[in-house]
């Protein structure tokens, strides 16, 4: 039997502009911390780039016609910090601002509600040449920028948020060195969580200032952690990235404080005074995007000295090593209204997995094993509705195949393949599972 959904349930799909616009060098956008990047050695799987992605913004009017097909409810696209302001600050780009009305009004046009998301990764070269997110002015300079956007585009724009995944932009940007742009270090990762906070309480206040219609929330990324031995040390090591990955965000942002075992560290002059008041705003609904778990042990060598280690043998997984665990969605849903959402209403902002697709002889690409992810993810959202959590929406990672950061164009999240020789897009079997359910079929259920 099909379990519905309750009614009114958002379907959608979450892209992000450095993933998919391509044309980073046209009409007057500069260059971000990901372009830079991705011109170093060794630091993109193939030496891929974004540089044409999907070729999303000349190809958009195509891509918002798959999205109407889909029948979604919502769709969240990421803006371009260097194609408004190719500096960081100062002058905007009138170029880069049409470009975004343009596609808000198609989006509109096919009777889908846009969601924005000011920050996915991309910051302006030009400001991490200032410190980027470790300078905390950086905070003040994205709260301009946010609020340039919103007298822009908060007529037709409702939902907006101020970053996604800040645990990854300053955890692998400024900690691990993975991600753009590249810095390796405890003193930085600790002023990038707390730059990317400020700016999110600066962001928050500065584009209420501007409307007062707006409904404003940030994306976390939760990912559950176990310790991978009952040694002392990796149980430790899993506070500390607990901490770190799950709490550094949400907690100041929702709670007024920095998470144990972090707090000792996040103090003057790091934090000043009067800086806590301002990482907590009122938000009107809370989000995040949810992959997996993971197992941490210590790792001497990391500036946190913690690393995770691959599932367990026999454990299944997507094509990027990831534990499919639809429980631990169904736990995260459930802690996250205990801990934080309270009475606001919880979006899943991305949830989805990468799987090796073939395009057959037929031209059809059979991703049943996306489907079968989809399903189980799902019935994870349902199971936690049941239990009383306030899920209002979900949105799938994603749309289109797209550019997946250090692992450049070798894996696909997409409900769309993209052929990036040609451009061809075509939908998968996932897309008309989704289509299925965005249409309002209920779920079949294992
Ligand atoms: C999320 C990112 C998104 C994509 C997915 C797979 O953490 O927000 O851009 O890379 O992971």
């Amino acid at each position: 039997m099909a379990a519905n959904f309750p009614d009114g349930f958002l379907w959608g799909a979450s892209t992000a502009a450095y993933q998919i616009e391509g044309a980073t060098r046209e009409d007057g956008r500069g260059p971000s911390i990901w372009d830079i990047f991705c011109g170093l050695p060794g630091t993109i799987a193939n030496g891929d780039s974004g540089t044409v992605a999907c070729d999303h913004y000349h190809r958009w009017p195509e891509d918002v016609a798959l999205m109407r097909e889909l029948g979604l409810g919502a769709y969240r696209l990421s803006l371009a910090w260097p194609r408004i302001l190719p500096e960081g600050r100062g002058a905007a780009n009138a170029k880069g601002l049409e470009f975004y009305d343009r596609l808000v009004d198609g989006i509109l046009d096919a009777g889908i509600e846009p969601w924005i998301c000011l920050y996915h990764w991309d910051l302006p070269q030009a400001l991490e040449y200032r410190g980027g997110w470790q300078n905390r002015d950086t905070a003040h300079w994205y709260a301009e920028y946010a609020q340039l956007a919103v007298r822009r585009l908060g007529d037709r724009v409702k939902h907006w948020a101020t970053f996604n995944g800040p645990n990854c932009a300053s955890l692998k940007g400024y900690g691990d060195g993975e991600h753009a742009p590249g810095i390796r270090g405890r003193a930085s990762a600790l002023a990038a969580i707390h730059a990317m906070n400020l700016a999110h309480g600066l962001g928050v206040a500065a584009m209420r200032a501007e409307r007062a219609d707006l409904l404003l929330g940030n994306i976390y990324n939760f990912r559950p952690h176990e310790p991978a031995s009952e040694h002392e040390e990796d149980e430790i090591a899993c506070e500390v990235l607990d901490a770190l990955w799950n709490r550094s965000f949400p907690d100041p942002q929702m709670l007024g404080r920095y998470p144990e075992p972090l707090a000792t560290e996040m103090v003057e002059p790091l934090v000043q005074p009067g800086d806590m008041e301002l990482i907590r705003q009122k938000l009107d609904y809370f989000a995040f995007n949810h992959y997996t778990r993971s197992r941490v042990r210590r790792d001497p060598d990391h500036p946190f000295a913690v690393g995770t280690l691959p599932p367990e043998p026999g454990r299944p997984v997507t094509a990027m090593g990831w534990e499919i665990a639809p429980d631990a969605f169904r736990q995260v849903l459930i802690e996250a209204k205990e801990r934080y959402s309270g009475d606001l209403p919880i979006y899943v902002l991305e949830n989805g997995a990468a799987f090796p697709d073939q395009v057959e002889a037929d031209g059809r690409i059979r991703d049943d094993d996306r489907i079968a992810y989809l399903r189980r993810y799902l019935g994870a959202v349902q199971d936690a509705i049941a239990a009383g959590v306030l899920v209002k929406g979900y949105f799938v990672w994603s749309l289109l195949d797209n550019f997946e950061w250090t692992f450049g164009y070798s894996r696909r999240f997409g409900l769309v393949h993209v052929d990036y020789a040609t451009q061809q897009r075509r939908p998968k079997d996932s897309f008309h599972f989704y289509a299925e359910l965005a249409h309002g079929a209920g779920l079949e259920r294992e």
